[in-house]
């Protein structure tokens, strides 16, 4: 699909992969954002195309109120979500699992359940930003693999009962991007603007699962090709 003159909401818009997506939209003549933010404060304001939402995902009555404020979308990007940092069992957060799937999983198909009527009629993408840890457990977040992974059935879900609407959905699968969630991550890290770019271009390519990075390019191929070996490497990170 084509961004000029699209119609975007972007959830977690006020820093990181969503300040960028937010401003590359801009940028490439989408017609209006919707700026999804958890606090209103977090949101620029300056372009008149910016529409600035309050909107915590996992408030079903908030989420609600944004789909139905925003009936003209063709382009929703679920991009907010939450890393802990934790591991299942050994877990010196006791709620990060629950956090996680609430936010990445149930926040995330809140959305996609409120805007998919919308999407449904004006035709149109969703892309949702997952993780390559949707695909492997990394020990050390073992937590949030499993939230993605859930999201990553989720969103396959939905894409098959999208397709006869002619809405597309698409995986967007990253390995570490250079923004506060990975802060503790050493290098090398995906700058945002590259991953801005490879999320956009997910749009015109024909895949709708996308690997982005060298890494998780890396960890799809091992998966391919012998996910036993990949799994043994991956303990020793
Ligand atoms: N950074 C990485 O290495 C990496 C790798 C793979 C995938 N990803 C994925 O990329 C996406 C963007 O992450 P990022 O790197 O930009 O991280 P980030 O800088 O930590 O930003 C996360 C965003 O999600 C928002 N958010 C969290 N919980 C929310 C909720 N309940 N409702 C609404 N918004 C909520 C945050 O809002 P507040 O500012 O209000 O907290 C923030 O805007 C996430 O889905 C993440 O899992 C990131």
């Amino acid at each position: 699909m084509q961004i000029e003159g699209c119609v975007a909401f972007v959830t977690g818009a006020d820093r990181g992969l969503g300040a960028g997506l937010l401003n590359a939209l801009l940028e490439r003549g989408a017609g209006k954002v919707y700026a999804g933010v958890k606090k209103m404060e977090g949101v620029a304001d300056g372009d008149p195309r910016v529409v600035p939402v309050e909107v915590d995902i996992t408030n079903i009555e908030q989420v609600a109120s944004a789909a139905s404020n925003a009936k003209d979308i063709t382009l929703l990007i679920n991009n907010a979500g939450l890393n802990r940092t934790q591991p299942v069992l050994e877990t010196n957060d006791a709620e990060a699992a629950r956090a996680e799937m609430e936010v990445n999983y149930f926040g995330t198909l809140n959305m996609m359940r409120a805007f998919s009527p919308a999407l449904k009629s004006n035709g149109g993408a969703i892309i949702n930003i997952l993780s390559i840890l949707a695909r492997v457990a990394l020990p050390s977040m073992a937590s949030l693999s499993a939230s993605k992974a859930a999201a990553l059935r989720m969103t396959e879900g939905a894409r098959a009962e999208l397709a006869p609407h002619g809405v597309r959905v698409i995986s967007v699968l990253p390995g570490p991007i250079d923004t506060e969630m990975s802060r503790s991550i050493p290098p090398p890290k995906i700058p945002v603007g590259e991953a801005v770019d490879a999320v956009l271009s997910a749009l015109e390519g024909g895949s709708d699962e996308v690997y982005m990075g060298a890494m998780a390019q890396e960890i799809a191929r091992g998966l391919a090709a012998d996910r036993q070996a990949l799994h043994a490497r991956l303990l020793t990170l």
